[in-house]
């Protein structure tokens, strides 16, 4: 098979990731990353476009003569990167912009479980303050109220009290708080058990789940203090049994693919729903359109087939051809963050300790969430810095290298979990 040059589009843990396995490919001539970061740069030649550049990624693309392109986040996927790039004649791993909407509206992905029947909370879709009020007082609490748009995490607020959530409501529909994404409100019932992030590739008819991944979204150990883009991840999941990841596949990821092509929004590229496993069965808290952060930096690393060629069958509709074999092994990621993160903190710290970090074992794996190369040095350069990951024959194994670790590179205020996979390894 001939060679590909790929682009991967993204900047951060996860598509250093994909940048690690991808250079791995056979079908892999050449990788470049648009922007990358310090850390991706070590295997791509980095390009310095915005990934909302949709025109300039496209002709750069054109221009380079770039075979096939990887979507790393789910902004250039709404935006239409995917479009642009078939219209331009080249490959595109990643949903259409109108299969997008499955994470860049929270309503219509709510109305398409509802009117499928996938479980998920009831719920409902307001603009207006009043109407939102009266739904509040009618639904036992605690609620979710979310923002209908894309709010790079930040717009789903789980509130205890009437006042509470009526606020929530009104902030996100004044516009001051995230903008026109929240201009449609759903207000949601919450849901109690625990959650489970299942990656799944997807060709438009054949979805195959990845191996299930738990995420850690909350900044601070024992699932305390606000929300993050997530502290850490781990795999295998001790509750994900067997039986249970084949009721998700009947009941859910099946049942989305069928009604996605139904729609006329075929889905192809990585369906990500984020799951509650509660009492009455798994149900969907809501839909990615795209790879998971960090939970790509453990799931790759326990994948043993040619990324390349999975992707490749993806694109080309033949997903149900390929094998897809997962390594028997256990694999933890710790996010070091910026000190102050999720909130405000300092960038262009220097990092040490890496080249010290890699002798902790063969199954250590830096990838750099933000950082940046400068005069030699690397920097921290985004409120997420590195996931620094370990696989090995079980959880405890990985977890024990994987904060040693951590534990061998500094830079000024870093942060991290101390925690991770506690829910796994609870005694
Ligand atoms: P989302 O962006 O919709 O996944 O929401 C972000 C986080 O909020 C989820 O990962 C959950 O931890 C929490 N969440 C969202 N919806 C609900 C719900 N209905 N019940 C309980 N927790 C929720
Ligand atoms: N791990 C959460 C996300 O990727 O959205």
């Amino acid at each position: 098979m001939k060679k590909m040059k790929v682009l991967i589009v993204g900047a951060g843990g996860r598509e250093h990731a994909l940048a690690w396995k991808l250079s791995q490919s056979k079908l892999v001539e050449k990788l470049y990353c648009a922007p990358g970061n310090g850390g991706i740069a070590e295997l791509a030649e980095c390009v310095a476009l915005r990934v909302d550049d949709i025109e300039g990624i496209v002709a750069w693309a054109k221009k380079e003569g770039i075979d096939l392109v990887v979507i790393g986040p789910e902004l250039p996927l709404t935006l239409g990167l995917a479009d642009e790039l078939e219209k331009a004649g080249i490959k595109a791993f990643g949903p259409r912009a109108k299969a997008a909407e499955i994470e860049g509206s929270k309503v219509f992905a709510k109305g398409l479980l509802k009117k499928y029947g996938i479980p998920t909370a009831r719920y409902g879709v307001f603009e207006e303050a009043v109407k939102a009020r009266e739904f509040i007082r009618e639904l036992p609490g605690p609620w979710v109220v979310k923002a209908d748009g894309l709010a790079a995490g930040k717009g789903v607020f789980i509130c205890t009290t009437h006042q509470e959530a009526e606020e929530a409501v009104g902030d996100l529909m004044s516009g001051d708080v995230l903008g026109a994404a929240g201009k449609k409100v759903v207000v949601e019932e919450y849901l109690e058990g625990e959650e489970l992030s299942i990656l799944a590739f997807c060709d438009g008819k054949t979805i195959v789940p990845m191996v299930p991944s738990q995420d850690h979204k909350r900044a601070y150990d024992g699932d305390e203090g606000p929300n993050t883009g997530g502290m850490g991840a781990y795999t295998p999941v001790p509750v994900a049994s067997p039986e249970l990841m084949k009721e998700i596949e009947e009941k859910i990821l099946k049942p989305v693919i069928t009604a996605m092509e139904k729609e006329g929004r075929t889905y192809q590229g990585v369906l990500y729903p984020g799951l509650m496993l509660t009492k009455e069965g798994p149900k969907v808290l809501e839909f990615n359109c795209r790879f998971g952060d960090p939970e790509t930096q453990v799931v790759l690393p326990r994948l043993e087939s040619d990324l390349g060629e999975i992707i490749l069958a993806v694109v080309e509709g033949r997903l149900g051809d390929v094998e897809i074999k997962w390594k028997n092994e256990a694999c933890i990621t710790v996010i070091m963050a910026s000190g102050g993160y999720p909130g405000s903190y300092e960038k262009g710290y220097a990092i040490e300790g890496l080249a010290e970090a890699a002798t902790e074992g063969n199954g250590v794996l830096v990838f750099h969430s933000g950082t940046k190369r400068c005069e030699g040095k690397l920097l921290t350069d985004g409120g997420r810095v590195l996931a620094v990951t370990a696989c090995a024959g079980d959880l405890p194994e990985a977890r024990e290298y994987a904060y040693r670790a951590v534990e061998r590179i500094t830079f000024k205020d870093r942060q991290y979990r101390k925690d991770i996979a506690y829910r796994a390894l609870k005694p």
